[in-house]
């Protein structure tokens, strides 16, 4: 009888979590880190600040972003949503650490979820299209220094897009086929420690240098 599983042909749902997963690093994990990177001139005060994270570099400056950062972040979402709810953790019954970065990978998708969304709303929507300006230096910085639920927010959710992205590298890299191997998804696990601790200490660096600012 034929082996069922190795004779058919890809379905669309392996298709679709390839283009999820790929989306998810470039351009979605690529734009993150980049942001990250420009949020730390807020060391260098306004001027700096909003000339790298605000200020426009080109006319279709928004449209490119909703293109190249928003469509790959809602397809993403999308494909999330539908894996966290067909997700059964079993971590009580089997309590190893590759169980237990499966388990955080969801967690930090959930508050990713509200973190994004409040980020979304506050930093770029509501200011741009209520407002009629881009966020001001002055105006984020002083929510981060005075009102403690901004604050406690932005250290949590960077917290989260940091584990999401830098152990998405791993299991990316696993469900595209790109490392194979025990020895080379060992050398990997160094790969997502670094990216881990270089994009919390852009992200909490950051949200340090608005803290001071304001
Ligand atoms: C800055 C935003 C985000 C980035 C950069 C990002 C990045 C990634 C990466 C690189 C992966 C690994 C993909 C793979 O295993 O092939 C991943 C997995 C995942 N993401 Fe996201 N993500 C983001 C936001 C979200 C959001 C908002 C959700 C909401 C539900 C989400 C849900 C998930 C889930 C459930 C997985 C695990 C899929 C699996 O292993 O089966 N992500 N993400």
């Amino acid at each position: 009888m034929a082996d069922t599983a190795h004779s058919q042909a890809p379905t669309g749902a392996f298709y679709r979590a390839r283009i999820a997963s790929l989306l998810a690093i470039a351009p979605l994990g690529i734009w993150t880190a980049l942001h990250l990177w420009d949020n730390l001139s807020a060391f260098g005060g306004a001027q700096p600040w909003e000339q790298a994270v605000t200020g426009a570099r080109h006319p279709l400056n928004q449209a490119i972003l909703v293109v190249v950062v928003l469509l790959p972040l809602v397809l993403h979402t999308i494909w999330g949503i539908v894996r966290l709810a067909s997700s059964r953790p079993n971590n009580v019954r089997y309590g190893n650490y590759d169980n237990l970065k499966y388990l955080l990978q969801r967690l930090s998708a959930v508050g990713l979820l509200g973190f994004i969304g409040a980020h979304l709303w506050l930093a770029w929507a509501q200011p741009r299209f209520v407002e009629g300006r881009p966020e001001p230096f002055a105006e984020i910085s002083h929510e981060m220094a005075h009102h403690t639920p901004t604050l406690v927010v932005y250290i949590l959710g960077i917290l989260a897009v940091s584990y999401h992205l830098a152990n998405g590298i791993q299991t990316f890299a696993m469900g595209q086929g790109v490392v194979a191997s025990a020895g080379a998804l060992k050398r990997l696990d160094w790969v997502v420690y670094l990216a881990f601790v270089l994009l919390l200490a852009m992200g909490w660096g950051s949200v340090f240098a608005l803290w001071r600012a304001g």
